[in-house]
């Protein structure tokens, strides 16, 4: 290759897919669904505030003190892969070598992680990790402000909405499939104020990126988004 065709290529940007929008919106399902049709990467970063909170709730006994969670971010070692067990986890995560996929998903950790997101130094750190997996390219990314804040230059950007109950009874169902049992109404309140703590907060708060195309997901099947998603996203 000529130098100057090795340079050219060098400064192409990666070539990523942002998918944002509020929890349970369907963004995980679509992504990794959208990530196998198009052989790209599937991330999805709301794993690593998870991971976050979770070191957080384990060293420190809680997620008050910001700038100790903030200070333990920065330190732990939080790693993402693809899945290692068959056990309906999508990737691995792993947080300083353990693997925490599910324990980042329990309801302690959906009641921490808003305010752990909403810190700035924590912003910041993950944001550049973010940044830098996405470099790889060919990357579906999902999260609240990967079109906004973490790749303002993704390729393409995808917004979800749904109605707070339709979120809601999706995620009671993903629950309901791990054993678990809680009420639609303690679902349904969680996911309000966690899109209250999301939506207003000072640093990346959840909004549509201005050159999004949003979808709204109320009454569609998982099949019906992809498509019209990959009428839009054409790599
Ligand atoms: O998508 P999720 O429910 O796993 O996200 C967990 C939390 O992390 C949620 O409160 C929003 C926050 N988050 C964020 O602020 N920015 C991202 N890019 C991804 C997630």
């Amino acid at each position: 290759m000529s130098t100057r065709g090795a340079a050219m290529r060098k400064q192409q940007k990666p070539l990523v897919i942002a998918i944002d929008g509020p929890a349970a919106s369907g963004k995980s399902t679509l992504a990794e669904k959208l990530a196998q049709r198009l052989g790209f990467f599937y991330f999805d970063t709301g794993v690593m505030y998870r991971a976050a909170t979770l070191a957080a709730m384990k060293d420190l006994g809680g997620v008050e003190d910001e700038k100790a969670v903030t200070r333990l971010t920065a330190a732990v070692q939080i790693d993402v892969r693809p899945p290692s067990v068959e056990d309906g986890r999508v990737m691995d995560v792993l947080l300083n070598g353990e693997d925490v996929t599910w324990e980042i998903r329990t309801p302690e950790v959906d009641r921490n992680v808003s305010p752990v997101s909403a810190y700035e130094g924590v912003r910041t750190i993950l944001t550049n990790r973010q940044r830098d997996i996405g470099m790889r390219g060919n990357m579906v990314m999902v999260g609240r402000d990967i079109g906004t804040v973490v790749f303002p230059d993704a390729r393409y950007k995808i917004y979800l909405e749904a109605s707070p109950e339709e979120r809601a009874r999706r995620r009671l169902k993903e629950m309901q499939l791990r054993g678990e049992t809680h009420s639609f109404e303690e679902v349904l309140q969680s996911i309000i104020r966690r899109d209250g703590i999301d939506s207003t907060r000072q640093h990346a708060p959840l909004k549509p990126a201005v050159d999004a195309v949003i979808i709204d997901t109320d009454g569609k099947s998982i099949e019906e988004v992809l498509e019209e998603t990959l009428a839009i996203v054409q790599p």
